[in-house]
């Protein structure tokens, strides 16, 4: 197979792979039941990594181009790219800033098999409740008919925002049900409150580092986005009062407790500075508190809304860190005529979310099983979280530097100074292990020299093995960096 490699290039070497070979396939170059060449032998001659061209296979695997056995290799498929023509074209036109980004490539390595992914601040699986919440979905079904499945409410199932308003009362928060409403997850719940509040070219301040997801749902919208730095107590007054009166921004976009990626919870002082400069210069908050729950040393930080006498914080959270994040539910609670706005929003964007998980979230709320779920789930987490805790301090460089989360899923570890995350990168899938590289969290990808590390969903064991296994390649790269010093110091004329 004549392939060709190129390195310079944006598009991603496995990506190149797959076109190529998939080119070949169509062309009837690689005809039907044609083997391809083993991993190894493929990687070797275009001078790829192994995990590169595994990749590649396995990308082309799941689209039906070819099928692989153990022990006989990779064959083109007898209906090769049937199973591709059901998804969308890869070859649609190319729009920038739709690519795939750096969420997408984080989602990727989260469900590679064998990895050891540290990338996605997902949950653990383990925890979700499937029997009980599908018997939930019975019961929905059985009392409320074929109803259940007709257009619903925008808002969202009332019987789900009374327990929604209940479920606040723990985050000390006192919202109506006519406050609340349903949305698809947080993601749709950002995506929501920017097309309400927000035209292109309008700016949005956010805190730098941030969630990487709103970063990249920012850029579609063509908006104009102002970093304000945060530091171990939170966002800085100073520096976000500056911002504002340089950039007149729409809205403010933070996430008070238990950050991401950096796990810092906004103190209580901050918090009350930040609203009254939100108050001074009528700047609306978008508060995303998807972690909030998820405290363990103790009680979990209020939340910014609960303090906010103005109305102009909106607050977001969703079901997906503390419960299973397929359900896509999360809320989104603001004072009444702003929240009329955003459900007409959704209402405009898809109608209303699914009334059976909906109402069988409700059932689930109501019975009391959530709480004992919660506390459950914490408790594994505190556990997973002591082991990643313990095994940094083992394993990585003395001169790296991190600090324990008191609750949210990832450590925000700052690598030994001089080595950046990226070079760390590569190195680390081929031994198997996934991290989320920090510059991905900043938005303009300026500071190289931190690693978010997420611990929930993986067991102890792996947590241990894969902090090793970064901790090892990070001394390799200590000590190739002092030869190379060593060489450049005996390379200076002696006189
Ligand atoms: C801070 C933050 N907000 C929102 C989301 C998206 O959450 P959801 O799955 O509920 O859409 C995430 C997911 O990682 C997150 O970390």
């Amino acid at each position: 197979m004549q392939l060709h490699i190129e390195r310079r290039s944006q598009r991603p070497l496995y990506l190149q792979l797959v076109e190529q070979i998939q080119e070949r396939i169509r062309s009837g170059a690689l005809p039907a039941g044609s083997r391809l060449p083993p991993i190894r032998q493929l990687a070797s001659e275009l001078g790829l990594t192994r995990l590169t061209v595994h990749n590649a296979y396995a990308e082309l695997q799941a689209d039906g181009w070819i099928e692989s056995f153990v022990g006989r290799g990779s064959y083109v498929a007898e209906r090769p790219g049937v199973k591709a023509q059901m998804r969308p074209s890869p070859v649609l036109p190319p729009v920038p800033l739709l690519r795939p980004g750096a969420l997408a490539e984080i989602m990727r390595l989260s469900h590679q098999p064998e990895m050891i992914s540290f990338a996605q601040a997902a949950p653990a699986q383990e925890t979700f409740p499937v029997r009980e919440f599908g018997r939930m979905i019975q019961q929905v079904i059985a009392q409320d008919g074929a109803g259940i499945f007709d257009y619903g409410s925008s808002q969202g199932e009332m019987t789900l925002r009374e327990q929604l308003a209940i479920y606040l009362l723990d985050r000390a928060i006192q919202a109506p049900v006519e406050e609340i409403m349903v949305v698809a997850g947080a993601q749709q719940g950002m995506d929501i409150v920017l097309r309400a509040l927000l035209d292109p070219g309008d700016t949005i301040l956010v805190e730098q580092p941030t969630y990487l997801g709103m970063i990249e749902r920012m850029q579609v919208q063509g908006l104009k986005l102002v970093a304000v730095p945060i530091d171990e107590q939170g966002i800085r007054p100073d520096a976000l009062e500056t911002a504002i009166t340089q950039h007149q921004p729409r809205l403010l976009y933070t996430i008070p407790t238990f950050h991401n990626p950096t796990g810092v919870c906004m103190t209580p002082e901050r918090q009350e500075a930040l609203l009254d400069i939100a108050q001074r210069y009528s700047l609306p908050i978008l508060e995303d508190d998807i972690y909030g729950p998820l405290s363990y040393d103790g009680p979990a930080p209020t939340p910014l809304k609960a303090r906010d006498t103005t109305g102009l914080v909106i607050y977001l959270t969703s079901f997906s860190k503390v419960l299973m994040p397929g359900l896509r539910i999360g809320l989104l609670s603001a004072s009444s005529p702003l929240l009329e706005g955003l459900v007409a929003v959704k209402r405009l964007s898809d109608m209303h979310s699914p009334q059976v998980t909906q109402r069988a979230l409700a059932e689930y709320l109501a019975r009391g099983h959530f709480a004992a779920h919660l506390r459950a789930t914490k408790a594994l987490y505190r556990e997973r979280r002591d082991v990643m805790a313990a095994s940094l301090q083992r394993y990585f460089p003395s001169d790296a530097t991190w600090s324990v989360p008191s609750g949210g899923l990832c450590f925000w570890v700052g690598l030994p100074p001089g080595l950046r995350s990226t070079d760390l990168y590569e190195s680390a899938l081929e031994h198997g292990v996934a991290f989320g590289p920090g510059q991905v969290f900043f938005p303009e990808h300026s500071v190289q020299g931190f690693m978010r590390l997420a611990f929930a969903a993986c067991s102890p064991e792996a947590i241990e093995r894969g902090v090793q296994i970064l901790g090892e390649l990070l001394h390799d790269q200590l000590i190739r960096r002092q030869r190379l010093r060593v060489r450049a110091f005996e390379t200076v004329p002696m006189v």
